[in-house]
């Protein structure tokens, strides 16, 4: 083989293999609470495309595997209040990277990421089939097909299928919905045979990375497939980071937040609404008697408003028609969401997990959302990552499917006339310009007590998981997030963490190693925050020298079970150092007799693996504080410490 040839093949050849991890808050990647380093179910709540082994189990409160779901631990992060931040930092890794790899800025992959999350309010009813949870087994919830299209036999399918002890995010009706409604027919499929539903056409459940319309829990692949979609979906859009900042207007106006979307709704004969139609467009929609209805997303529904004129006294407020009303004809006042954010991804190394310029993880800071009714939500947060190669332009349409497809599967490329050597091309046009995704377990958004209200609050939380770096591949070893925090004595930090108890990281391994080694009791993550005096140190400051506890003052303990008479900087201490088991130092400041405690092992074994932690402020500015975990510092081989500085 000459050298161009060996040029011309590696300038044809890049099948777009790569994969997204969320790291904080933690990405499931579709586990729940395996021992094995590979997932149980990859199509267990939404389709990930990832490797079987990353992601975070879900948190358990206590020192034992959760049974029920009351056992899990939820984050809980404060909202931002009416004028005042709330900053959870969003940490991931690309595998493929993102952005040109040059000096001359050619683009080796096209990219996008798309952050999302959906809420509702926290407060539902165990037994609505709707509510947001994390489940307590990795089967995916159940759909089964349409039989007979009456009312009750579409109501009595989804009491069938809707499990209370799996997972959900996606409603029920939203992929009924998506798997009865016609695929948009004016797609690029490339050289793909797309599948049919049981009624015997392509639907939105069939995609050219889709096309045999595999399932995974109630996620819409169409929707899942495509960004900015042009239907209904739960999802609110955060952010849009891309490499083509051109897009961004384009995004902007497109995003579900700005704009409303169509769906098309049938009736029955006795004029009950359908919750599906096969018509995807007006004209086919109109011409087969159904209403083609526009619908609003929105952060929250403002109940207390009962009319338009009333509701649209506010500004940030809307009388409109929400994508899940019941009925087409009850419009609600919506409270509007803002347009998402959108610019230049950082760029990321190809091929390295994808790390940025400055060997971090890509990170955004995303600001949490005000709710202005002061209720708890529960949410999700999603984040998918978008690749492309220049082979083909992203904007080609249906009329380069088929044999007219500028990429086709595995094909074979003539060297030229004088060698008439035949090459074969690995290309998968399924994948060939291809969406990753990971989502967060749930988690929950608190209202803020009235006392900081106007406070920003700053969210500091723990990565990864128990295992060195070849075991828990490709998530991470345990860190701080952000381990490098710059805070104002007007401002606040939340300290909290979760953990699981079966981070066991057993076999089956898929392709990489089994094992978890750390410290403590096999298979479970636990943290601590104790201070240490330099970054170069490995142990903890007593108690009483550690300068930190002399300067913080707890606001608020979110551990409902803290009945602190007054909280001094040492019952802090203790509480951050023993991961919430004891809850103060000083007797007289506790309600609780912790002298009938069982004693909390050395290496936290029986201490909680989450903690809801404590919202704290720095009295003194020009400081820096460094910390710790004590449990999982094992100097010589892993290192989990941050820093904290106080600025002016
Ligand atoms: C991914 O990129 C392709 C090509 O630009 C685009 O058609 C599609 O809508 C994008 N999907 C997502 C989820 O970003
Ligand atoms: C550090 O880790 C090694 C191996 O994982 C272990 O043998 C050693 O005991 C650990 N040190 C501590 C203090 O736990
Ligand atoms: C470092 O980690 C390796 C692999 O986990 C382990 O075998 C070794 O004992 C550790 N070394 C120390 C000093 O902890």
């Amino acid at each position: 083989m000459n050298l161009s040839l060996l040029i011309v093949i590696s300038s044809l050849c890049c099948p777009v293999f790569s994969d997204i991890y969320l790291h904080n808050p933690r990405g499931s990647n579709n586990r729940l609470n395996e021992k094995s380093a590979t997932r149980a179910n990859t199509n267990r709540v939404f389709d990930s495309q990832n490797n079987q082994r990353g992601g975070y189990n879900v948190g358990d409160s206590g020192s034992t595997p959760f049974t029920t779901e009351s056992d899990q631990y939820q984050m809980k992060y404060f909202q931002s209040g009416a004028n005042s931040l709330s900053v959870l930092n969003i940490e991931w890794t690309d595998q493929h990277g993102c952005g040109s790899d040059d000096q001359d800025h050619s683009s080796k992959q096209n990219c996008a990421l798309v952050l999302q999350y959906m809420c509702q309010s926290r407060d539902q009813d165990d037994n609505n089939l709707d509510r947001i949870r994390d489940g307590l087994n990795t089967n995916s919830q159940q759909f089964t097909q349409m039989v007979q299209d009456t009312f009750d036999q579409n109501s009595q399918r989804k009491q069938t299928d809707v499990k209370m002890d799996r997972a959900l995010h996606e409603p029920w009706q939203y992929y009924d919905n998506c798997y009865y409604r016609q695929r948009n027919m004016g797609l690029f499929t490339a050289d793909q045979v797309l599948n049919k539903n049981n009624k015997g056409y392509g639907s939105a459940v069939h995609t050219r990375q889709n096309p045999n319309g595999a399932r995974s829990g109630y996620e819409c692949p169409e929707e899942r497939d495509y960004f900015p979609y042009w239907h209904p979906s739960p999802w609110k859009d955060i952010a849009i980071l891309t490499s083509d900042y051109g897009m961004c207007d384009y995004y902007q106006a497109e995003s579900f937040n700005q704009k409303s979307k169509f769906l098309c709704i049938q009736f029955y004969d006795d004029n009950r609404q359908k919750h599906w139609s096969k018509w995807n467009n007006k004209n086919e929609c109109e011409q087969n008697g159904g209403k083609w209805t526009e619908f609003f997303n929105y952060l929250e529904k403002a109940t207390q408003y009962r009319d338009e004129k009333s509701c649209n006294s506010k500004p940030n407020q809307k009388w409109a028609l929400a994508y899940d009303a019941k009925s087409i004809n009850e419009k609600e006042c919506l409270v509007i969401l803002a347009k998402p954010e959108c610019h230049k991804a950082e760029w990321t190394r190809s091929n390295h997990l994808g790390n940025t310029l400055d060997g971090k993880a890509p990170s955004y800071n995303w600001i949490l959302p005000h709710f202005s009714s002061n209720k708890a939500q529960k949410c999700v947060f999603r984040i998918r990552y978008n690749i492309s190669t220049d082979d083909y332009e992203p904007t080609l349409d249906s009329k380069s499917n088929g044999i007219k497809s500028p990429i086709k599967t595995n094909p074979q490329v003539n060297m030229g006339e004088s060698s008439n050597q035949v090459l074969k091309l690995a290309v998968n046009t399924a994948q060939y310009g291809r969406v990753f995704q990971d989502r967060s377990h749930s988690f929950i958004l608190l209202p803020r007590p009235a006392q900081i209200s106007g406070a920003k609050i700053y969210n500091l939380n723990v990565r990864g998981k128990r295992g060195n770096i070849v075991q828990v591949y490709p998530g991470v070893e345990y860190d701080f997030v952000p381990n490098d925090l710059s805070v104002k004595t007007n401002e606040l930090v939340h300290v909290q963490w979760t953990g699981s108890n079966t981070h066991n990281n057993a076999q089956p391994a898929g392709d990489g190693q089994a094992g978890a080694d750390g410290q403590g009791q096999e298979g479970t993550d636990r943290n601590n925050f104790v201070q240490i005096f330099s970054l170069n140190d490995n142990y903890p400051v007593p108690i009483e020298k550690a300068d930190i506890w002399k300067d913080v003052e707890a606001v608020d303990f979110l551990d409902e079970s803290v009945k602190i008479k007054s909280s001094e900087g040492e019952d802090l201490a203790l509480y951050l150092a023993s991961s919430g088991y004891y809850k103060c130092l000083k007797k007289e400041n506790c309600e609780e007799d912790y002298s009938k405690k069982r004693k909390l092992d050395e290496n936290l074994n029986n201490g909680p693996a989450s903690c809801p932690g404590v919202l704290i402020k720095f009295k003194k500015a020009n400081k820096v504080y460094y910390y710790m975990s004590t449990r999982n510092n094992n100097f010589s081989n892993r290192s989990q410490k941050g820093t904290i500085r106080v600025v002016n």
